[in-house]
């Protein structure tokens, strides 16, 4: 028998309680071992739940108690996560985690540490909630070269984008009524500005590479710039926008970003809509592969905690090799990233054909009905040469008295 312990009975911590209940006999089998849950901590009583007569406020409790071997983390931050994490490895026990912004920030330590101490630091569920990724990258794909990860990560964007699309609504309706259906908090800034995806690339970066991945050094843009008009010019290119969190290997770079991108039918990700997230691995040998399901929601995020927790379960004598090291992986600078660019450009095409000649070339042109203003689509260009271009554009139409580029977005579109 192995005893456990909650910490953060919320949305998470209350689902891993209610798994581990609910599904007793068949974690008993799997694991080896009966998992025991002797604690739940958290700031309030819950008197009418299965958990009440094991509540406990005092940290100390769990980190003294030393039948405690298993210790889940679901409070989420990182005060007093890190602190209590950091604590329960220390103390020769292993931890499970569903918090991407522990893992993110304190990854390279905390797993440094369950190396040292012979534990596990799992951490499943911080990356696509209920999807097996981080079980796949060090297990299934053991043996092949990662050469790209590409996902939609975060389930409030996608929700907002995908009604966004069938709609033809604006994002501030959107975000909204995703915020009374409770799939978008109430501050919202984390999801729509992409900091929650930047995370989670940064965690299966570092995974890939097997170096620590500063989620800081990935470029971030969120999705509220979005407007209704981007998705009348997708539907007309037969394409959507999808906010992607994305790294690839450039020799020994990683070129990494977090960006709402115009992505095509034929695109493996177009189909990931709604709630779901979607992560598309490229390797070596397998190719493309896919990943699909639940990116989070109280069962299917902890139905993923309690793999961790099994696999602990069964390797309780040993430190299973997962995650990276202290070596700092180097991102490339995104200037030197290379894209195609959907670009709006208030006018006519008539009377910028020149000018758009001469700053990108040859393009691609869509036009609208009634709308006064038209996009084109450039070639691929690195995001200097871009920047370069555009501001030779928009000077331009300024010298000229008028307005130029109104939105720009990265393309992953064939001609
Ligand atoms: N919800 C999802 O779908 C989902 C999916 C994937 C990953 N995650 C991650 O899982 C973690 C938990 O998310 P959640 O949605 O379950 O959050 P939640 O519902 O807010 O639950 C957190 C719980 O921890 C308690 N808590 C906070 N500080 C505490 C402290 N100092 N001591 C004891 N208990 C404390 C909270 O109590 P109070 O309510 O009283 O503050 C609350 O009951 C987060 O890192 C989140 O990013 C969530």
């Amino acid at each position: 028998m192995m005893y456990a312990a909650i910490m953060g009975y919320g949305t998470i911590g209350s689902g891993v309680a209610q798994i581990l209940e609910e599904s007793r006999e068949r974690i008993a089998n799997g694991a080896g071992q009966e998992i025991a849950l002797k604690y739940v901590l958290d700031l309030r009583d819950f008197p009418d739940s299965p958990v009440a007569d094991r509540i406990v406020h005092d940290f100390q409790v769990i980190e003294s108690d030393e039948q405690v071997k298993l210790v889940v983390e679901t409070m989420g931050g990182l005060n007093p996560a890190y602190p209590f994490v950091k604590a329960c490895l220390n103390a020769g026990k292993h931890v499970v985690t569903s918090n991407k912004a522990l893992v993110a920030a304190h990854g390279t330590e905390l797993l440094q540490i369950a190396r040292d101490k012979g534990v596990n630091f799992f951490f499943e569920a911080s990356v696509g909630g209920g999807i097996p990724i981080i079980r796949t990258l060090y297990r299934c794909l053991r043996g092949e070269e990662i050469q790209e990860i590409t996902g939609i990560l975060n389930g409030t964007t996608n929700y907002i984008l995908t009604k966004m699309d069938r709609e033809g609504a604006s994002f501030d309706e959107v975000l909204k009524e995703a915020q009374d259906l409770g799939y978008a908090e109430r501050n919202p800034e984390a999801d729509v500005e992409g900091h929650d995806t930047c995370r989670k690339i940064a965690i299966l970066t570092a995974m890939v590479t097997g170096k620590e991945v500063n989620y800081e050094d990935i470029y971030t843009e969120g999705i509220t710039k979005i407007t209704d008009m981007d998705f009348r010019y997708a539907k007309e290119m037969g394409a959507s926008v999808k906010l992607l969190g994305s790294s690839r290997r450039k020799g020994g770079e990683v070129c990494a970003r977090v960006a709402p991108v115009m992505i095509g039918k034929d695109h493996p990700l177009y189909a990931v809509s709604g709630v779901y997230n979607g992560i598309l691995v490229k390797s070596d040998m397998l190719g493309v592969s896919m990943y699909y399901g639940s990116g989070a929601g109280k069962l299917p995020t902890a139905s993923a905690v309690v793999a961790d927790m099994i696999e602990a379960a069964q390797n309780e004598q040993m430190n299973i090799p997962i995650g990276w090291g202290e070596q700092r992986q180097k991102v490339a600078d995104i200037k030197t990233a290379e894209c195609r660019y959907f670009v709006r450009i208030a006018g006519t095409f008539k009377e910028k054909a020149d000018l758009i000649r001469r700053t990108f070339g040859e393009v691609r042109t869509f036009v609208l009905e009634g709308a006064d203003e038209f996009a084109i689509l450039t070639r691929k260009m690195s995001e200097s040469e871009y920047e370069k271009q555009a501001a030779v554009l928009d000077d331009e139409c300024r010298k000229s008295g008028g307005e130029g580029i109104r939105q720009r977005l990265r393309a992953e579109l064939e001609d």
